[in-house]
Parts: C-alpha cells; sequence; structure tokens
C-alpha cells in the first residue's frame, strides 16, 4: 500500500527464511580459502602435466548417462537428478559425473581428430544418495581425461600426477593408492560367467541387493558391505588371476612405470567401480581419516566408451577427485589458508578518506591486498573490524595524518608499535623483508 492513502502501511507477515536443499551445502568466505587453495594447487599441478581445461555443461540429454555409465548402477538406477524439459519434452539429467559429458563434447567436437587430448574440469556433480559426512547430493569434483592414450605409461602419468598433487597439499601421509585391473570385455564376460556360477552355489548366502544384481550385475556384489557374505566373496574367482596376456601386459606395464617413479601401492583385486564403462586399469585414492566416505579420488581407464556413445573407437583413462572429501582431509590435517588482506585502512574526514583509497591502490600496485573501511564510524570501532578482517596492519589516517602525507601502520597480528610513516613508503614500513624491497 503506498502511504498516500492515508492508512498507517501494514504489517508484514513474517515469512519464514528458506533453506538450502538437503545435501547441498553453501561454502561461505572462511571455508572458501581453503577450497581456493586446492584449487589453486591442482591447476597448478595439472597444467605442469600439459592437462588443459574444458567446460562442459551441467545438463546433458538422460541418454547420455543411461549410456554411459550403464543401467544397471546405482548412479543411473537411483540417483540421478531427472527431470522433463518444459517445451521439448526430452528428459534432462543434472551430471552425476563429468566423463560421459566430456567423452561427448569429444566426439562432438572431434577433438581427438588430430591428436589425443589431455583435459580437466572443475565443478558441481549431482547425485541423490543419503547425505552424510562426505557425502552429498550437490558435490565438487577435479575431473581429469586424457583422451585418445591407450597407455600404461599415460595411467601411470595420472597417478603420478595425483601423488605429486598430495605432496604439494601436505596429505601424502594420509592416503593410500590401490590399483586393480578390470580386463577387457571378453575376459569380463568369462570372469562373469565364473562368478555367476560361485554366486550361484552360495544363493543362500546372498542378501536381497546381490540376488537382484546377479545376472545384471554380478562384479558389484564384491562391493558389497553385508557381513555375512564376505568370506563367500573372499573366495569369488579373480579376474586379475585371469587376465589375458594385453591385459596382463597393460597391468604389468602400469605397475613397473609406478614402481619406477617410487609411488607405493596395493594390488586390491576386489577393487570394482561404481560405474560400468571401465576396462583394465581401475584405482582409487583411500583415506582412513575420513571413516565410511576415504575414497578421496577414483578412476581408470575406459577404452569402449567413445563407441558407447557413438564416437570412433579411442582409448582413455581419467579419474576424479572429490573436493569436499580433500577439504575434509585438509582441514582434519590442520590446514589453514590465509585470505585475509595486509592491511586495513581506517580513516576519518574527507582528506583522509582521499589518501586512505590512494594508499590502498598503492598497496594493491604492490601486489598485495588492501581493504578500505567503508561505512564511517569512529576509530574504535573501525578497529575491531580491522582486527576481524584478519589484516596484518591496520593503516590509521586521520585529519593529522592526511595533512602530513603520512599514515600510521599498527601491526595487528605480531608485538610491535604503532609507527608514523610517509605515506609514499607505507607499502615497505609493512613488507620489509620482501624480495621487491630488496630488489629496488
Ligand atoms: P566416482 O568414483 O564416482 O568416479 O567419483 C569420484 C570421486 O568423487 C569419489 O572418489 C569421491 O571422492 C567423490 N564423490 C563421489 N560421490 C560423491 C558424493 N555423493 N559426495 C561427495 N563426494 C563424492 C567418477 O565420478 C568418475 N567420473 C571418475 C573418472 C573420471 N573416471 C574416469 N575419468
Amino acid at each position: 500500500m503506498s502511504s498516500s492513502s492515508g492508512s498507517p502501511p501494514a504489517a508484514r507477515p513474517k515469512v519464514a527464511p528458506l533453506q538450502a536443499v538437503r545435501g547441498m551445502n553453501d561454502v561461505l568466505p572462511d571455508e572458501s580459502a581453503l577450497w581456493q587453495r586446492l584449487e589453486d594447487a591442482a591447476r597448478a599441478v595439472f597444467s605442469l602435466y600439459g592437462y588443459r581445461n574444458l567446460r562442459v555443461p551441467m545438463v546433458e540429454p538422460t541418454a547420455l548417462f543411461v549410456r554411459g555409465i550403464g543401467e544397471h548402477t546405482d548412479v543411473v538406477e537411483k540417483e540421478m537428478y531427472t527431470f522433463d524439459d518444459r517445451l521439448s519434452g526430452e528428459s534432462l539429467t543434472l551430471r552425476p559425473e563429468a566423463t560421459a559429458g566430456i567423452v561427448r563434447a569429444a566426439i562432438e567436437h572431434s577433438l581427438c581428430y588430430e591428436r589425443p587430448q589431455r583435459v580437466w574440469l572443475a565443478g558441481p556433480m549431482f547425485r541423490h544418495e543419503r547425505p552424510q559426512k562426505g557425502r552429498y547430493r550437490q558435490f565438487h569434483q577435479f575431473d581429469v581425461e586424457a583422451l585418445g592414450f591407450a597407455g600404461p605409461d599415460v595411467d601411470a602419468e595420472q597417478i603420478v600426477m595425483l601423488a605429486r598433487l598430495w605432496r604439494e597439499l601436505g596429505v601424502a601421509d594420509g592416503i593410500r593408492l590401490a590399483i586393480n585391473s578390470i580386463g577387457d570385455a571378453d575376459e569380463r564376460r568369462a570372469h562373469r560367467a565364473d562368478l555367476i556360477a560361485h554366486f550361484e552355489r552360495h544363493h543362500d548366502l546372498l542378501d536381497e541387493d546381490a540376488r537382484r544384481r546377479l545376472h545384471a550385475n554380478p562384479l558389484r556384489i564384491l562391493d558389497s558391505k553385508t557381513p555375512s557374505m564376505q568370506a563367500m566373496i573372499a573366495e569369488a574367482p579373480r579376474l586379475i588371476d585371469r587376465l589375458g596376456p594385453e591385459s596382463r601386459a597393460h597391468f604389468d606395464g602400469l605397475a613397473g612405470a609406478l614402481s619406477d617413479a617410487g609411488i607405493a601401492f596395493e594390488v586390491d583385486p576386489r577393487l570394482v567401480r561404481g560405474l560400468d564403462y571401465y576396462n583394465r586399469t581401475v584405482f582409487e585414492w583411500i583415506t582412513d581419516r575420513l571413516g565410511a566416505q576415504g575414497t578421496v579420488a577414483g578412476g581408470g581407464r575406459y577404452d569402449g566408451l567413445f563407441e558407447a556413445l557413438g564416437g570412433k573407437p579411442t582409448p582413455a583413462c581419467g579419474f576424479a577427485i572429490g573436493v569436499e572429501r580433500m577439504i575434509l582431509l585438509l582441514q582434519g590435517a590442520g590446514a589453514t589458508a590465509a585470505d585475509a588482506p595486509l592491511a586495513y585502512v581506517v580513516h576519518s574526514g574527507d582528506a583522509a578518506g582521499t589518501l586512505a583509497r590512494s594508499l590502498a591502490e598503492q598497496i594493491r600496485d604492490a601486489g598485495h591486498a588492501a581493504v578500505v573501511h567503508a561505512g564511517g564510524g569512529s576509530f574504535k570501532s573501525q578497529m575491531k573490524k580491522a582486527d576481524a578482517s584478519g589484516a596484518r596492519y591496520a593503516l590509521i589516517v586521520g585529519e593529522d595524518e592526511a595533512a602530513a602525507r603520512t599514515v600510521s601502520v599498527k601491526p595487528l597480528r605480531e608485538p610491535g608499535e604503532q609507527r608514523a610513516v610517509p605515506a609514499r613508503d607505507v607499502v615497505d614500513a609493512m613488507t620489509p623483508d620482501s624480495p621487491m624491497r630488496a630488489a629496488t
């Protein structure tokens, strides 16, 4: 109602605040600094190995994931966010992972026509899982793919690259590497028949899930956590014992390259991954520090995926890092990331405001972050904000300083007296040991 009607404005009804969707998290600035540290480190390491960034949509045709990931996987059977396009009625899905979309894009743009490609992307993925620590409905991955490489050298390269990233982040001693080979299609077919025969011999031990999967996806039964099935699973025939000569040579080549690079690994013959496109190499990096959701990165080779999605035969290998799990691991290791400014400038009066802003620009010219207080208030209240900002120094500009073109520099994080310096010397006063100063 406009006030011109003469009646007092009606009180607005109190509105209940909305909350984020369950399993989808906000990342607030305090936590985001660590995300940025991880992102910076990952970007830098990937580019050291010649991997280049690409971006694909978050929404793809549902058929891409059904064909790419496999109809009988948990992801496709029960975890996808799928909806119909309002106009066309086409079934669309929020990407539950990135590999299928990247391969779709590579086929669509003939990306591997002239040469193989090393690519990576970062972004959110969506899976309707039961949320718990380390498992969310919107989560983030760094996804890395080498498209058009038959390996095993490139399989090893990706693992060595991850080992470098863990060292870079200071978490190498908390993560171990498990590798396995799940062979090629015909080896898997033969193994599958052996497995079904084994599980059928022990049909009475199978839980409901396993019975349902027995013929559709017996490999996934190996992943079961049901305690009463563990002994029977341990006796199941192992594919790694029955690899043909080419798959065997591939696996031995990978193991040899990892040993040459000094990377410790365990061979886990039970390691099967939750997505159906893999063949030969599969691997996971696992930590014991995050409870049940301990796999911080996983991947492997998917030589058949291009063809399954209508492209030319193109061997490929890749992995994804779970960003939230890495953040939990980093936090557990006591990692912090500083994004506090070097200086917080407090000021009072027009002339002082002008000097404050020009000081801040001078500091930024030297490559340091500076925040100029906004919103007025007494010096005392401004100093409280300076402290809360995490800045190393408060710079104080009052009318006297403005008139004399000086600034008072007060250390906030270490003992030291406040001292007045000429405005032009403010950067040197805060960074006495910086290489920039030594060079000048
Ligand atoms: P994935 O094993 O399904 O593989 O996921 C990779 C990583 O993403 C997991 O190891 C985990 O750290 C993280 N992750 C998965 N689901 C969740 C969740 N609900 N909440 C939090 N983190 C999660 C893939 O996605 C493959 N596309 C990897 C790949 C790339 N293979 C070849 N190229």
